[in-house]
């Protein structure tokens, strides 16, 4: 007797049935997957400069014709910036995009003026050359534009690239670690296409932003991955506007999360399914078997019901292809990293953000008004709640912070590292350790906002500065540049 087939689909995903789910964009994997290069850089008295070109171009994405995009050093998203944890870097960000914008460093511990924020903004034809010394764990990061209210199309036309820090503990675990060999950028995206064009028409900006049907990896259309190890550690990023994945694999195989948006787990995390919402990371270490293929996909959002479009989509969107003879890779070791340590104790004061249409607390984003004066070298408890039903998530700049509780309880193991964006379902409340070590100034403001790249522009944002105990917040409502 057979099993009608959703029974079968049900033995895997308890909340759903064939019904509910609708695949979208099938693809052939024909196109091998593009990494992204390593930045070039040089050290210039102890510096280490890069060069980066916001630029506009054409690029083949699998449409009949080229489609016209924007990109860093090239047509399409950007290099992958690595440096170490102790460096001085100097990255020199030159605008070719015909129109203002900026670059932001996603995940980075760095003083406000060098931020990249939307008061650091970047005149078409200018270079800016923020610099900071990297004080942070090895982790993956991220870079894009954040100019107010535009930051969605920018990114979406394709301007974003990873930025990989690391530091001696980690280069002394055995996790496979060659650069698009066994440890492979996956930067996830969503589009939807008219002809050969993006389709950035007003209407896909409405309400929650674009959802697409093709899915890209690092801009390649179909993507698949010769596997040549036993192990291979891929670094998802949700660089998409709107679309939060519920990544596994088709065989429902198992995999280890060993990092998130702020680096390393405490040990290894065994799972089938993890959601990414929109700016998260997330490292996972695959194991495969000669000569198998298995396909990395998107199943439907557990944490965000039927609420809104796009919750119920399946996507595919990568595969992999394990060679006939694999390279041995060493076994992944129990305890990766010391578990995050900020004290309760220390939280001098709590703040609450209630996310809902289109404002924090009630408030639309304004570039001259600064929500939050904190002081300088204290811990805060923030407390965030989705008050509205819509995705939503919160992302806060300059820090890692630390997921004490989720709707009350213990946050689950995957929430247990450093965060810098937490996904925010409907109903979800989170309280965040926060510990603000960077001064700014009182006049130059850090972020916190929605990361569904069309919330944040319509005003999903607010404005923080981290001050001396005897200072009051300045005016930040003129641009600060660095130097
Ligand atoms: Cu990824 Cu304020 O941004
Ligand atoms: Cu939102």
């Amino acid at each position: 007797v057979l099993l009608p087939v959703a029974a079968l689909v049900t033995a895997f995903a308890v909340t759903y049935t064939t019904a509910d789910i609708d695949t979208v964009g099938e693809v052939d994997f024909d196109r091998p997957l593009t990494i992204p290069p390593l930045a070039e850089s040089h050290v210039d008295e102890g510096t280490r400069v890069f060069d980066l070109t916001m630029q506009q171009g054409e690029t083949d994405l699998g449409r009949p014709e080229p489609t016209p995009t924007w990109g860093v050093n090239g047509s399409y998203l950007g290099p992958t910036l690595r440096a170490e944890r102790g460096e001085q870097v100097l990255v020199n960000v030159h605008n070719d995009l015909g129109e203002e914008s900026t670059l932001h460093w996603h995940g980075m511990h760095l003083p406000a003026a060098m931020d990249g924020g939307p008061h650091q903004m970047v005149g078409d034809g200018d270079t800016v050359s923020p610099t900071w010394q990297v004080d942070q764990p090895a982790a993956t990061l991220w870079y894009h534009p954040h100019p107010h209210g535009e930051t969605a199309e920018h990114v979406y036309r394709g301007v974003a690239g990873m930025f990989i820090l690391d530091d001696p503990q980690e280069a002394e675990l055995p996790l496979p670690r060659t650069y698009g060999v066994d440890d492979v950028p996956v930067i996830v995206q969503d589009k939807k296409f008219e002809g050969s064009e993006l389709d950035d028409s007003d209407g896909m900006f409405r309400n929650n932003g674009i959802l697409g049907d093709q899915v890209l990896v690092n801009g390649t259309p179909g993507p698949y991955l010769d596997v040549t190890t036993e192990l291979v550690r891929l670094r998802l990023l949700n660089a998409s506007n709107a679309r939060v994945y519920n990544f596994h694999f088709d065989d429902h195989r198992r995999y280890q999360l060993i990092a998130t948006d702020g680096g390393l787990l405490p040990r290894p995390v065994e799972l089938t399914h993890l959601e990414l919402s929109p700016g998260e990371r997330a490292e996972v270490v695959v194991a495969v078997e000669p000569g198998e293929t298995t396909v990395l996909r998107s199943a439907p959002s557990e944490l965000s019901g039927n609420r809104f479009a796009g919750a119920d989509d399946r996507l595919d969107v990568l595969q992999l292809r394990a060679a006939d003879h694999l390279s041995p890779s060493p076994p992944l070791p129990d305890r990766i990293a010391d578990a995050p340590t900020l004290d309760p104790d220390d939280v001098v004061r709590t703040r609450e953000f209630r996310l809902s249409g289109t404002t924090i607390n009630g408030q639309d984003m304004a570039m001259d008004r600064t929500d939050a004066t904190v002081e300088v070298d204290t811990t805060e408890r923030w407390v965030v709640r989705n008050a509205d039903g819509d995705p939503h998530n919160f992302h806060i700049h300059d820090v890692q912070f630390v997921v004490e509780s989720v709707d009350g309880r213990e946050p689950p193991p995957e929430l247990a590292g450093w965060k810098d964006t937490v996904f925010m379902p409907e109903g979800r409340e989170v309280e965040l350790l926060v510990r603000f070590s960077d001064y700014t100034d009182p006049e130059t403001p850090y972020m916190f906002h929605c990361h569904v790249l069309r919330h944040e522009d319509r005003g999903m944002m607010g404005q923080f500065v981290v001050v001396k105990p005897d200072e009051q917040a300045g005016d930040p409502s003129h641009d600060h540049h660095e130097a």
